[in-house]
């Protein structure tokens, strides 16, 4: 049996599999992110550790005495700070934290970043926080030792060890995505060595193995190995079978990604499209990431005072978009605007804009502003032919119906439940026990298959065109 964990934004999730690869218990604990001051975005690392606690707590009714490996997923970019001893020094700074965007622009403007990572650096990603700290918390900075991922610094309460992988690193802006390493150039440029960094290894390699004390607590045996696991996007595309050029997944999280699989290393930061490396060795991937999907979706649900599944359970059948036009922008945008500072609208509000409208034209935006990420991916060659859904969103008939019409693409939606990346990670797992490798990572039963509806095909194009509009007339908008 394996254990996959994913560190989500919202919640910590744990699946245990049994050696065919079926999931047999599932637990979850709720995370809350703290935003103090506008453009903030905390979480204690504590919290995670204590997540993780109850999940295991509750996956260990099930008997984990047959448990061989552990994987790891995680939301990216986080900056967790430690100092010698490994203390937490202040919380982390999570990846849709816009507070140093400032700083992020300027290491962009080094054109050793995008040459030597393949990205743009973003103001979410982990370089520009340290460059942030150093400014606004110089005598915190001189006690920085180490700076863990989020699910890294699990892997350090789990392990006892500092080890990265491949796929969470490369959304630092200090690594060599080409070549899989740590560079010393993007380091130093942030005040930094690899004496900071993790030691890397591939995610599917083994990281350690679980600490004595932890596998007495909850009934696993001795010598567990634990994986080095996955950014939660790669994690998710092992677990849905997204792992060689052709295949990609839609995730409707907390953010939005299209998610495509590369067959190799094919940088092209200009369009703002993330070129990571996968959690499988020699195998790379592209996404456009969008800042708010089912994060929208829930800002709007708690101003209408309703769940977001009542509202979007209530809308029917798919209409055409209608004059309103939502932009997600709540907290700045990545894919394909790179834009910190821009803010979200609601444009061509008129009286008959009823709850169900509006409701709509929320779904419609996220969805255009996955198209925008799907033109970004194909301006650089990647072409998508098998599309799957993934995320808490993907409950949505009607939002998976309008992405299919949007993109002119069917969407597949796998039988399994909702794992996020924990699926992908407990297959790290396996893989990092028995020696298996991508020959595992297959494709999920599919539940149903969502065509576009060519009824609705020009209404969508022209519904896009809008929002592109809008997006122009917004931009100037401080
Ligand atoms: C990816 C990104 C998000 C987080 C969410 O670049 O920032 O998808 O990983 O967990």
């Amino acid at each position: 049996m394996y254990i996959g964990i994913d560190l989500g934004t919202s919640g910590v999730k744990g699946v245990l599999i049994d050696d065919r690869q079926t999931v047999v218990a599932e637990a979850t604990a709720t995370l809350m992110v703290s935003r103090p001051k506008e453009g903030w975005s905390e979480q204690s690392p504590a919290d995670w550790i204590a997540a993780t606690e109850t999940v295991l707590d509750a996956l260990a009714a099930q008997g984990l005495s047959k448990v061989r490996g552990i994987g790891l997923s995680g939301q990216m970019h986080g900056a967790t700070l430690l100092d010698a001893s490994d203390e937490v020094l202040r919380p982390c700074i999570l990846w849709n934290d816009t507070r140093s965007h400032e700083e992020a622009a300027e290491l962009d403007g080094d054109p050793l970043f995008r040459r030597v990572t393949g990205n743009i650096v973003f103001p979410g990603f982990t370089a520009p926080k340290l460059l942030w700290v150093q400014r606004h918390e110089p005598r915190l900075r001189e006690r920085v030792a180490r700076v863990l991922l989020p699910k890294d610094y699990l892997r350090l309460w789990l392990t006892g060890e500092h080890v990265a992988e491949m796929s969470d690193a490369a959304g630092t802006s200090w690594f060599d995505t080409g070549a899989r390493d740590w560079s010393d150039d993007c380091l130093a440029a942030t005040g930094l060595t690899r004496a900071h960094m993790p030691r890397l290894v591939e995610g599917s390699a083994v990281s350690g193995t679980l600490r004595a004390a932890l596998a007495a607590r909850w009934g696993l045996p001795k010598d567990v190995v634990v994986a080095g696991g996955g950014g939660d996007n790669a994690a998710s595309g092992v677990g849905v079978g997204v792992v060689k050029a052709g295949d990609a997944f839609v995730s409707l999280g907390t953010s939005g990604v299209l998610f495509a699989a590369n067959d190799g290393y094919q940088p092209a930061p200009e369009t703002a499209v993330h070129t990571f490396c996968h959690a499988l060795p020699d195998t790379w991937h592209q996404m456009g990431v969008i800042l708010a999907a089912t994060d929208a979706l829930n800002w709007f649900a708690g101003m209408v005072g309703e769940s977001a599944a009542s509202l979007t359970g209530a809308l029917g059948d798919l209409h055409a978009p209608g004059k309103t036009i939502f932009l997600p922008y709540l907290g700045g945008e990545r894919t394909p605007l790179n834009d910190a500072a821009v803010r979200g609208a609601f444009i061509g509000l008129e009286h008959a804009t009823d709850r169900a409208a509006a409701t709509r034209a929320v779904l419609e935006g996220v969805t255009f502003a996955i198209r925008d990420c799907r033109d970004a991916l194909r301006a650089t060659g990647t072409q998508i032919d098998r599309l799957l859904a993934v995320g808490g969103g993907s409950r949505s008939d009607y939002w998976l119906r309008a992405i299919a019409t949007a993109l002119g693409t069917t969407v597949h939606l796998p039988a399994a439940g909702d794992f996020g990346g924990a699926f992908g990670a407990a297959r790290l797992g396996l893989m990092a026990a028995t020696g298996a490798g991508a020959e595992i990572a297959t494709l999920p039963p599919i539940a149903r298959s969502i065509d576009p509806d060519p009824s609705l095909t020009d209404a969508f194009d022209a519904g896009h065109a809008r929002y592109h509009a809008a997006q122009i007339a917004i931009r100037g908008l401080k």
